[in-house]
């Protein structure tokens, strides 16, 4: 069998077929730094939560990190910034380490495949991928994995448009970046990046309205609507208008790239959202509104948001590692399609198909999350 994993600046997903089903595994893709005590060792050791020790710290990763550190009146802090392994975070490589290995899990045999979502180069910052898609690949192989990269934008593609011959026009909506990828008949013709997602919309925010970053993300993930009824003046009218500004400036970029890309003229083409950004309810009508208003040189036949934002690039990853492994395989070379692109009759369960203690689609904390899907 093979995996597909979504690297992402703020949660890292496995996913895996087991029978009719799609079973994903997720972290936060964030640690705490604590100071080693007795007492800290003591609850560390009767529980399963992630950590390393390393002298006089221990680090607590992934989905506790953050309710450690409200106990322990520390800041969590992020292996990635903007859709990349982070140059000033020093305990960076470990930490995302540590969090692909649990995610990802032993390899079923050697040499198994693994495709992992990576980022296209931004065009709006003179950030580099190519470290950080290495040093992930690094890390796979070491594992015993295959790993291949694959574009965010074309694993969307994958996840979100096989009824539609894979053809269309895919953009996940991150913490980091926003990722963007216009292909037809399952050929990128179109995929870059933007340095800008959720965490822009939140430090701005936060920036306007005086309220620190994190009440503003809380805010943002509890119940915001894009519905522009509410709170001028508050953090949520903050909110709309940043939200209102990225979306634009996703639009003209790619009306920009279009351009230089010589895109076929009167094309009709569907549009699906997805990431966590695209979550607020109003989203995917506010973006085929100001679509509608753009000038692209193709035509928009309607924007989708897919049905679970956070697991669709790992849902595609895994489908482009599963037709490879397919393409080796030549007796069983049938098509395989997304497992679930409508993700109806979803439920969850643990890993091993007991019932679950894990995480909903919103993401409340939980320790190692997981989650099963019907076919
Ligand atoms: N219900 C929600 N409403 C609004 N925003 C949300 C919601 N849930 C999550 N988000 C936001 O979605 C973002 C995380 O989405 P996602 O997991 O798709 O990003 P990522 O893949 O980790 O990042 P990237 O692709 O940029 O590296 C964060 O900015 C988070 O605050
Ligand atoms: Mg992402």
């Amino acid at each position: 069998m093979a995996k597909g994993l979504d690297v992402g600046t703020m949660n890292i997903i496995s996913g895996k077929q087991d029978d009719n089903d799609t079973v994903f595994v997720q972290q936060r893709n964030s640690f705490v730094e604590i100071e080693h005590s007795d007492m800290a060792e003591q609850m560390l050791s009767r529980s399963d939560v992630l950590h390393i020790r390393k002298d006089d710290k221990v680090y607590v990763v992934g989905d506790d990190a953050l309710n450690f550190a409200n106990i322990f009146k520390q800041e969590t802090r992020r292996p990635m910034q903007r859709g990349i392994l982070s140059n000033d975070e020093k305990s960076a490589i470990p930490m995302i380490k540590l969090i692909i290995e649990q995610v990802a899990g032993e390899p079923d045999y050697p040499g198994e495949k693994i495709h992992f979502s990576t980022p296209a180069d931004p065009i709006d910052s003179d950030l580099s991928t190519l470290y950080h898609q290495k040093t992930c690949e690094s890390f796979l192989a070491d594992m015993g994995y295959e790993p291949e990269p694959i574009n965010e934008g074309m694993a969307v593609i994958y996840s979100e448009l096989a009824d539609n011959n894979f053809t269309g026009l895919g953009v996940s909506f991150g913490a980091g970046m926003t990722n963007i990828c216009l292909a037809y008949y399952a050929v990128p013709v179109m995929t870059f990046s933007i340095a800008r997602g959720g965490d822009w919309v939140d430090e701005q925010a936060a920036r306007a309205t005086g309220k620190p970053v994190d009440k503003v993300t809380s805010i943002k993930e509890d119940d915001f609507e894009l519905d522009f009824k509410t709170d001028v003046g508050g953090v949520e009218g903050a909110l709309a208008i940043y939200y209102e500004n990225l979306l634009d400036y996703v639009i003209e970029n790619i009306a920009r790239e279009v351009d230089e890309e010589d895109v076929e003229e009167g094309l009709d083409v569907p549009v699906v959202v997805t990431g966590g950004t695209s979550s607020p309810d109003g989203f995917e009508k506010l973006f085929e509104d100001h679509l509608d208003e753009s000038s692209l040189p193709f035509s928009v036949s309607g924007v989708t948001r897919a049905d679970e934002p956070l697991y669709s690039v790992a849902r595609g990853s895994l489908v482009a590692a599963r037709s490879e492994e397919d393409r080796d395989k030549p007796q069983k070379s049938k098509p395989v399609k997304s497992s679930n692109s409508n993700g109806k009759g979803s439920k969850q369960a643990s890993s091993n198909g007991n019932s679950s203690k894990g995480k909903t689609s919103k993401g409340k904390s939980s320790k190692q999350s997981s989650k099963k899907q019907s076919q």
